[in-house]
C-alpha cells in the first residue's frame, strides 16, 4: 500500500494551483441525473471520490466519459432507480442520488450510507424533507426505498444545518409540482455552486447562500455546460502548510471570499496574507500565537480544517482550544499527533493544545481524510522523517498532494 514520506524542516516557496472542490463537484455530478442529455463539467478533480461518483452514474445508467478536468455524463438513456451497497459504502455522498432519483423516477432504492470514523452521520434529515414533499419512505435490509407519483412543494426546517442533506432536498424540489422552502438550510459555497448550476439547468431557485432557500418546482431541466468553483480546503491547507512553515507561498485560481474564517484565524496567529481576486499570497514573519478555535457551520471556522489547524496550534507559542461542534469524533488525528510530540488534552468536544517546540517524525497514519492531511502538515515541521500510511484517505479528497507539496519545495515523496 502506498506511503507518504515527509523530511521536516522546509520552507515551503512558490505558486501552487488550487483544484476543483470536491464538496462542490460530487453533488454538481449527480444533478445531471435531473437532466435529459449531455452535461460537460470543467475544472473537476481527479479523485477517488470523483472516479466512484463517476461509477455510480454509470451503474445507474449514465454514459461517464472524462478527459483531464473535464468530465462528461449524458444521462439520455434510461436511468435505474437501485444505488447498490458496495458503491455506496465506498462514499456517504453517494445518498445524494437519492433526491434526484425520486424526484426524475418516482422511486429509488439506495442503501443506507452507514457511520464513519468521524461520527454517526445519520441521514434523517434528508428522509424527512422528502416525506414532506409527499414520498413514501421504508428501510429495508439496508436500503431506503422511496417513492413518489409526483413529490409536492413543502416547507422544511432543518433542526441541525446539514449540507448534503440541504442539496438532496433541493435537487428533489426543483422537479417538485409547487413551491418549497428550506429553513435553516446550509450556506456552503458548494451550496450555491449546486444552486447556480441548477438554474443554468432551468430551475427556479432563490436564497442560495442563505439560511432560507425558496425553489419553485419546475416541468424539465435541460443539460448543463459548467465549471467547478476552487476547493476551499484544498486552499486552506495549503495556506495553513505556508504559515506552520513560514514560507512564501501563492495560491493561484482560488477563491478567498470563501476563506473567510480562516483567513481571520490566520492573521491572528501571525499570518501575512494579501488577497486578490483569485489568488492569495501568505507569508509569516511573527513567531505562531497560539489562538482559539471553534468550528461552526459556513461563514462560520469549517470543520474540514480543524485538524490542519490543530497542527499550527502544536507548535504555537502559548496554549489553544480548539472545540469541534460538527462531528462527535473528529479528534481522530490527536493521538497520531500526540506520538509525534504534540500536547493535545481532549476533554468532551474541546481539545487543549500547548504548543510545543518542535514535533518529532514518527510513523503514523489517520482514517480520515483530513485527518491524514493534518499528518502531512505535522511532517512538513517534525525533526526527521515521517512516514504516513492508509494514503487512500488523501486520494479520495487531494488532487495529486505530494506533487503540489513536492513543487513547493517540501522534502516529499510517495512509496509504494
Ligand atoms: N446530521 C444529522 N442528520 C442528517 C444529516 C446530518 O444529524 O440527516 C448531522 C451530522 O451527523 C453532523 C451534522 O449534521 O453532525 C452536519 O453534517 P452534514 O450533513 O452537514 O455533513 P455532510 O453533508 O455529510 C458535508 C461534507 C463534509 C463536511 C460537512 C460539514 C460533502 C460531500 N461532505 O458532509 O466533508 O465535513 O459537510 O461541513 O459535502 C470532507 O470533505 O472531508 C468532509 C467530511
Amino acid at each position: 500500500m502506498d506511503k507518504i514520506i515527509v523530511e521536516g524542516g522546509r520552507r515551503l516557496q512558490g505558486e501552487v494551483r488550487i483544484s476543483g472542490a470536491k464538496n462542490a463537484a460530487l453533488p454538481i455530478l449527480v444533478s445531471s441525473l435531473l437532466s435529459d442529455g449531455v452535461n460537460v463539467y470543467h475544472n473537476v478533480p481527479d479523485l477517488m471520490d470523483i472516479h466512484s461518483t463517476a461509477m455510480l452514474l454509470s451503474h445507474l445508467g449514465a454514459r461517464v466519459s472524462t478527459e483531464a478536468q473535464t468530465v462528461q455524463i449524458d444521462t439520455g438513456g434510461p436511468i435505474q432507480p437501485e444505488a447498490p451497497y458496495d458503491l455506496v459504502r465506498k462514499m456517504r455522498a453517494s445518498i445524494l442520488v437519492l433526491g434526484p432519483l425520486v424526484t426524475r423516477l418516482g422511486k429509488a432504492r439506495v442503501s443506507l450510507p452507514g457511520g464513519c470514523a468521524i461520527g454517526a452521520r445519520p441521514i434523517n434529515l434528508h428522509l424527512k424533507g422528502l416525506a414532506a414533499m409527499g414520498a413514501s419512505i421504508e428501510l429495508k435490509h439496508g436500503y431506503v426505498e422511496a417513492s413518489a407519483s409526483c413529490l409536492k412543494g413543502a416547507e422544511i426546517y432543518f433542526d441541525i444545518v446539514t449540507v448534503t442533506g440541504t442539496e438532496n432536498l433541493m435537487m428533489a424540489a426543483v422537479l417538485a409540482q409547487g413551491t418549497t422552502i428550506l429553513r435553516n438550510a446550509a450556506r456552503e459555497p458548494e451550496i450555491v455552486a449546486l444552486a447556480d448550476t441548477l438554474m443554468r439547468m432551468g430551475a427556479d431557485i432563490r436564497g442560495a447562500g442563505t439560511a432560507v432557500i425558496t425553489i419553485n418546482g419546475v416541468c424539465a431541466l435541460k443539460p448543463v455546460a459548467t465549471t467547478i468553483v476552487p476547493d476551499r480546503i484544498e486552499a486552506g491547507t495549503f495556506m495553513v502548510a505556508a504559515t506552520l512553515t513560514g514560507g512564501d507561498v501563492t495560491l493561484m485560481d482560488c477563491e478567498p471570499e470563501h476563506l473567510g474564517a480562516l483567513v481571520d484565524k490566520l492573521r491572528q496567529v501571525g499570518a501575512e496574507i494579501n488577497l486578490s481576486e483569485h489568488t492569495m499570497h501568505i507569508t509569516r514573519r511573527a513567531e505562531i500565537a497560539s489562538v482559539d478555535v471553534k468550528t461552526q457551520p459556513y461563514p462560520g471556522f469549517p470543520t474540514d480544517m480543524q485538524a490542519q489547524f490543530m497542527v499550527l496550534m502544536s507548535i504555537a507559542g502559548g496554549t489553544s482550544m480548539i472545540t469541534e461542534t460538527i462531528f462527535e469524533n473528529r479528534f481522530i488525528h490527536v493521538s497520531e499527533l500526540r506520538r509525534m510530540g504534540a500536547d493535545i488534552q481532549v476533554s468532551g468536544n474541546s481539545a487543549i493544545v500547548r504548543g510545543v517546540p518542535r514535533l518529532s517524525a514518527a510513523p503514523v497514519m489517520a482514517t480520515d481524510l483530513r485527518a491524514s492531511a493534518s499528518l502531512i502538515l505535522a511532517g512538513l515541521v517534525a525533526e526527521g522523517v515521517t512516514r504516513i500510511n492508509r494514503v487512500y484517505h488523501l486520494d479520495r479528497g487531494y488532487e495529486a498532494i505530494e506533487k503540489k507539496f513536492a513543487a513547493l519545495g517540501a522534502a516529499i515523496q510517495r512509496t509504494g
